[in-house]
C-alpha cells in the first residue's frame, strides 16, 4: 500500500486500540512460550482502523511469515488448498474481507482451522475417495467490516475476536505527528490537532489528509503545517470541521430534504445519492452513527437533531 512506511511494525509502536493490544500481547506471548501456533484471530470494524497493520504486527511479534490474501481472491477450494499447503509451522495466514469467502471455500477452511487438515476428494463418480492431508499448525488472522455476515460455524472457530474502535483525538494527533516524522514533514502541534479533529477517528484518513495538507503547505505556504494551513487546505478539499465530506453532506441533506428527515430505507437512500449500499454501510454510516448524526431504525435511516444543527438546516 502507499502508506507502507507509515505502518508501525510492533505493538509498542502501534498507537491506540489499547484493549485489543493488551489482549493480543498476552495471547502472543503465551503462544510463543508454549511454542504453539497462536489461536485464530478475527479483527472487525470500520475500514481504515488498522486491521491489516495489526495482522502484520501479529506475524512480526510471533516471528513468523505472513501470507496475505482476501475473501474474493480465493475463488475455488483448490486456491485455498494451495495456500494452506505452503504454510510453514506457526505462520500467519491473513484473509482480508473474510465475509466474502464463498461457501465451498469456507467448507475447506473449517477442518483446516479446527484440526489443521485438509479433506480432498480424489477422482470422480463411484471411484472418488476422500484423502485427509495434514497441514502445518498455523494462525488464521481474518479481517472484516461486517462481522454480522459471518456464518456462525466460521465465527465459532476463532479463539480471539477483537473489535477495532474509532481512535480518539489524542491518539490521532500522535499518529499524525509520528507520520510527519517518518515522512519528514514539518508540523506544528495545532496543525496536527486540527488534522486529528477532521479524520473521522480513522488513521488512514489522518495520513491521507496529512499528505494532501503537506502538498498545500509546500505550494501555497512555506511548507510548515500549522492550523491555518490545515484550515485552508481542507476547505479546498471540502472537508468540514468534523471531517465530513461532500458525500456525508449529500447523504444527510438527502434524508432531510427529500425524505423529511427519514426514516428512509437504505436502498432508497443509496439510489437517491448514487452510491453503493455497501459503501454507505461500511464507509459513511459508521462515523455518522458514532457522531450521533444518524440513527438506524427498523423502518430506515433517520437524521438526528444534532445533524440538522451541524448542517444549519431547520427541521420542518
Ligand atoms: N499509522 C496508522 N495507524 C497507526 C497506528 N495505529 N499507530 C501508529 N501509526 C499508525
Amino acid at each position: 500500500a502507499v502508506d507502507r512506511g507509515l505502518r508501525p511494525d510492533s505493538i509498542a509502536d502501534y498507537i491506540g486500540q489499547s484493549k485489543s493490544k493488551e489482549k493480543l500481547k498476552i495471547f502472543i506471548q503465551a503462544a510463543r512460550d508454549r511454542q504453539e501456533a497462536l489461536d485464530h484471530v478475527l479483527l472487525y470494524g470500520p475500514p481504515g482502523l488498522g486491521k491489516t497493520t495489526l495482522a502484520a504486527i501479529i506475524a512480526n511479534e510471533l516471528n513468523v511469515n505472513i501470507h496475505q490474501t482476501s475473501g474474493p481472491a480465493i475463488e475455488r477450494p483448490g486456491d485455498l488448498a494451495s495456500i494452506l499447503t505452503n504454510l510453514q509451522p506457526h505462520d500467519v495466514l491473513f484473509i482480508d474481507e473474510i465475509h466474502r469467502l464463498n461457501k465451498m471455500v469456507e467448507e475447506v477452511l473449517y477442518p483446516a482451522m479446527e484440526d489443521y487438515c485438509l479433506d480432498i476428494i480424489i477422482g470422480k463418480g463411484p471411484s472418488a475417495r476422500s484423502v485427509r492431508l495434514d497441514l502445518a499448525p498455523f494462525t488464521l488472522v481474518a479481517a472484516t467490516t461486517k462481522a454480522g455476515r459471518l456464518s456462525s460455524p466460521l465465527r465459532d472457530r476463532f479463539g480471539v475476536i477483537n473489535r477495532l474502535e474509532f481512535y480518539n483525538q489524542a491518539e490521532l494527533q500522535e499518529i499524525v505527528v509520528r507520520s510527519a516524522r517518518v515522512l519528514d514533514i514539518e508540523i506544528i502541534t495545532q496543525g496536527a490537532l486540527e488534522i486529528a479533529r477532521r479524520s473521522r477517528g480513522t488513521p488512514r484518513i489522518a495520513n491521507r489528509l496529512l499528505k494532501r495538507v503537506r502538498d498545500f503547505a509546500e505550494v501555497k505556504a512555506d511548507g510548515i503545517i500549522n492550523q491555518e494551513v490545515v484550515d485552508s487546505a481542507l476547505k479546498l478539499l471540502e472537508i468540514d470541521k468534523l471531517g465530513l465530506d461532500r458525500i456525508d453532506h449529500k447523504l444527510l441533506k438527502t434524508i432531510m430534504l427529500k425524505f423529511s428527515g427519514g426514516p428512509v430505507g437504505l436502498n432508497t437512500l443509496a439510489a437517491a445519492i448514487s452510491e453503493e449500499t455497501e459503501t454507505i454501510e461500511d464507509v459513511y454510516e459508521p462515523y455518522l452513527l458514532q457522531l450521533g448524526f444518524l440513527e438506524r431504525t427498523p423502518r430506515g435511516r433517520v437524521a438526528t437533531a444534532k445533524a440538522y444543527q451541524h448542517l444549519g438546516i431547520e427541521k420542518k
